[in-house]
């Protein structure tokens, strides 16, 4: 009887594996339960899942508990599934749900996410942040005087200042947000804004993909996990707290003439023409907010960081950056429109941004129905994990591509040749909506910075590139010297 029983035990669970690993994409075999979690490097998932990728092609399937993913590690692939409208959703992770609860931008579904993004973009426009915006120039010199600030703020410490960049640049980088979505110029010690960047990066480190939570939520219900839960529900409240002082400062009612400088007051003046309360409303204004903070600064400040800490490590392309620079400019500030005239300082910031991948992982998709590209086929419901770092380090695509080599982006005169296959901001209709103004921020501050100072490794400590992987990758702590030139 009792063995009768273990053989039907062992054939079920046989079976169970058996069906559960059933898939037309290729992939590795997934426990019950857990899948494959057990394997998954939760220091750097990335590099885990490359390997799979290498060994399985550049669509495979994987289970990371209760989530059924297809891992895409194919720029041209992956350009492809994004183009779908098929494949616009986002997956049920559990903290993102705690986090965003159905609101905001980036974690939107789809009807809410339609309005508001359209509404972000007007928003981008309307403050200078995208390429054709008419009142662009006035957001280059905004920007440009927070670049100025931070060599100000290095110079009155010497000529020789060791320092790490990121404490340094915070400030100025928050500042431009706090500026383009609060209206607020933060002071060095806004006590509202450290409480927000310090609860900010908390809740990253808790939202990240490899989370246990993301993928057995069951698991809350255990002490060590309902405290981590308590504590993520807790700095998500701090923030909205955080957010509403902001908020509050715009208690005035808003005419439908009046014409709106940030995200606040685009928004209740959207309100005040008749937008739709159940979508004009104070709490997806908080989310709005929150996913627009947390998105233009993280991204920004750890690319700002990795351009620096590379062209620290090899100063002969920061020399040749500076030339190009000096050159081109003369005596004038950069304007975005001279950038098609820096090739070579746009072959070192794409190469930057392919070598260190800001978003490994990338941001996830869902397919909210079956798609078929190229001959294969996503499930609906199953997660899509766009594998930038995959994609970036392809030995396939790319000579060496450990090496840091920005020539791989000139043509043999020397002009700047784009890549459809580096892919910091995705694709397709849901791509990055800040990609213009990331792209504002990063050459106005280079060339600021290279003009200014001549960046150099501590003597003590040679650079750490290896990062630390949350939702994004960012830079170890550490140290460089800004010696004025
Ligand atoms: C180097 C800087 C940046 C990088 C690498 C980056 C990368 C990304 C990526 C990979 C996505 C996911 C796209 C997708 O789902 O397919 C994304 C989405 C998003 N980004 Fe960025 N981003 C950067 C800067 C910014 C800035 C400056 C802003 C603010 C203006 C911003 C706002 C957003 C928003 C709101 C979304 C969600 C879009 C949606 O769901 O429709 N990002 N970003």
């Amino acid at each position: 009887m009792i063995l009768a029983a273990l053989a039907i035990l062992v054939l079920t669970i046989v079976l169970y594996i058996y069906y559960d690993n059933r898939n037309h994409l290729p992939g590795p075999w997934n426990l019950p339960i857990i899948g494959y979690l057990h394997k998954l490097d939760p220091v750097s998932p990335h590099l885990t899942l490359t390997k799979l990728a290498q060994k399985y092609g550049p669509i495979f399937q994987i289970k990371l508990g209760l989530l059924n993913i297809a891992v895409v590690s194919d720029a041209k692939l992956l350009n492809k599934i994004l183009l779908k409208d098929e494949t616009l959703g986002r997956p049920p992770l559990f903290m993102m749900g705690v986090l965003c609860g159905g609101k905001g931008l980036a974690y939107a579904p789809f009807s809410l996410w339609k309005d508001q993004r359209k509404f972000t973009i007007n928003f981008l426009k309307l403050v200078g942040a995208t390429k054709f915006s008419p009142v662009r120039k006035q957001l280059e010199d905004v920007i440009k005087n927070y670049a100025d600030d931070f060599v100000d703020f290095v110079e009155t410490r010497g000529n020789h200042v060791t320092l790490d960049p990121s404490e340094a640049l915070v400030h100025y980088i928050t500042s431009v947000a706090g500026t383009l979505l609060l209206g607020k110029s933060f002071s060095r010690d806004d006590q509202v804004r450290k409480s927000l960047m310090h609860n900010l990066e908390t809740i990253l480190q808790e939202a990240q993909l490899g989370g246990t939570l993301n993928f057995l939520p069951f698991l809350r219900f255990l002490p060590k996990y309902r405290k981590t839960l308590t504590t993520f529900s807790d700095t998500v409240d701090k923030i909205r707290e955080c957010l509403t002082v902001y908020i509050n400062e715009y208690e005035k009612p808003i005419s439908s003439d009046f014409s709106a400088t940030n995200l606040i007051e685009a928004f209740l003046l959207q309100r005040s023409k008749g937008g739709p309360p159940e979508i004009y409303n104070m709490d997806q204004l908080i989310h709005l907010l929150f996913d627009m903070f947390i998105s233009s600064t993280e991204t920004t400040l750890t690319s700002l960081k990795w351009i620096i800490l590379y062209l620290a490590q090899y100063q002969d392309v920061q020399d040749k950056v500076r030339k190009e620079i000096v050159d081109v400019l003369q005596e004038k500030t950069l304007e975005m429109s001279d950038v098609p005239k820096l090739p070579y300082t746009q072959a070192v910031l794409t190469e930057v941004s392919r070598i260190r991948t800001i978003i490994p992982l990338g941001f996830p998709h869902l397919a909210d129905e079956d798609v078929y590209v190229d001959g294969v086929k996503i499930d609906k419901g199953q997660m899509i994990m766009p594998l930038l770092w995959a994609i970036h380090m392809d030995p396939r695509v790319w000579d060496r591509p450990e090496e840091f080599r920005p020539e791989r982006f000139l043509d043999d005169e020397k002009k700047f040749v784009s890549s459809e296959l580096i892919l910091p901001f995705q694709s397709g209709k849901r791509m990055c909506v800040g990609y213009d103004l990331a792209k504002m921020m990063m050459y106005l501050f280079v060339a600021v910075l290279v003009k200014n100072f001549k960046v150099e490794p501590c003597e003590s400590s040679p650079i750490d590139f290896s990062g630390v992987c949350g939702l994004s990758l960012v830079p170890k702590p550490q140290k460089v010297v800004f010696v004025k030139i």
